[in-house]
C-alpha cells in the first residue's frame, strides 16, 4: 500500500475482537515505532512495552473507565504498545513528543497491515497512580508510561472520515 493511502485509511478503533495480531506484522510494527523521529537522537530515553498478556491488560483496563464504551480504555484490543520514557527536567514535554511521534509511526504501519488501532493516553494519569501494576510492567528506571497504541482487528467496520483542521497559507 502507498503511504499516503495508509496515513488515509488510519483512523481510530473502539470495538476490538478477541483474535490475536500475528507475530510477523507486530515486528514490522515495531520496526516502524523504531524509524519515529526522536528530539536530540535520543533513542535510549524512549522504551517500547508490549502488552499481549490478557490478564495485565484486564488488570491495567479496570484502573480506567472507558469513558461511554463498555469494554473499557483499551476497547477489547488484544495488543496494546505502551511508550515511556524518561521525563527530562531541561526540556519538559520532549518525551510527550518523542512518544506522540512513535504512537504514529505504530498507529500508520497498522493501517498498512490492514490491523486497526487506536492512540490511548486517557488511562495513563490512573496508571501512574498504582505501583503495583508498574512494578509488573517492568520499565527500566527512571522511565514513565507516555502514551499507547491498541492494536487489533474492529469487530464491525466502522464508517470514518477525517476532519481536518485549521489551516492558514502565507506566501
Ligand atoms: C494525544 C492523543 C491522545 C488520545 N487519547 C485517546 C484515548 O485515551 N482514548 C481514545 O479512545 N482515543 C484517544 N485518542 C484518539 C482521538 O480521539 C482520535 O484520534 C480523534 O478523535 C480523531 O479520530 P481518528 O483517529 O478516527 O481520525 C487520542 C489521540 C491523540 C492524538
Amino acid at each position: 500500500m502507498e503511504t499516503l493511502q495508509a496515513i488515509s485509511k488510519r483512523h481510530s478503533t473502539r470495538d476490538f475482537k478477541n483474535d490475536q495480531i500475528a507475530g510477523e506484522d507486530l515486528d514490522l510494527i515495531l520496526k516502524a515505532a523504531n524509524c519515529a523521529p526522536v528530539g536530540m537522537g535520543a533513542y535510549d530515553s524512549m522504551h517500547l512495552t508490549v502488552i499481549q498478556n490478557p490478564e495485565l491488560l484486564a488488570e491495567i483496563a479496570g484502573t480506567s473507565q472507558g469513558g461511554p464504551h463498555s469494554k473499557g480504555p483499551f476497547y477489547g484490543a488484544p495488543t496494546v504498545v505502551l511508550v515511556s520514557g524518561k521525563l527530562n527536567a531541561r526540556f519538559e514535554n520532549i518525551q510527550f513528543a518523542n512518544a506522540a511521534c512513535i504512537v504514529e509511526n505504530i498507529l500508520i504501519a497498522a493501517a498498512d497491515l490492514d490491523i486497526q488501532s487506536v492512540y490511548l493516553w486517557g488511562f495513563i494519569p490512573n496508571l501512574l497512580t498504582r505501583p503495583e501494576l508498574l512494578e509488573k510492567l517492568a520499565l527500566p528506571d527512571g522511565f514513565t508510561p507516555l502514551s499507547a497504541a491498541a492494536l487489533g482487528y474492529a469487530a464491525e467496520e466502522e464508517p470514518y472520515s477525517h476532519k481536518g483542521f485549521g489551516l492558514t497559507i502565507i506566501k
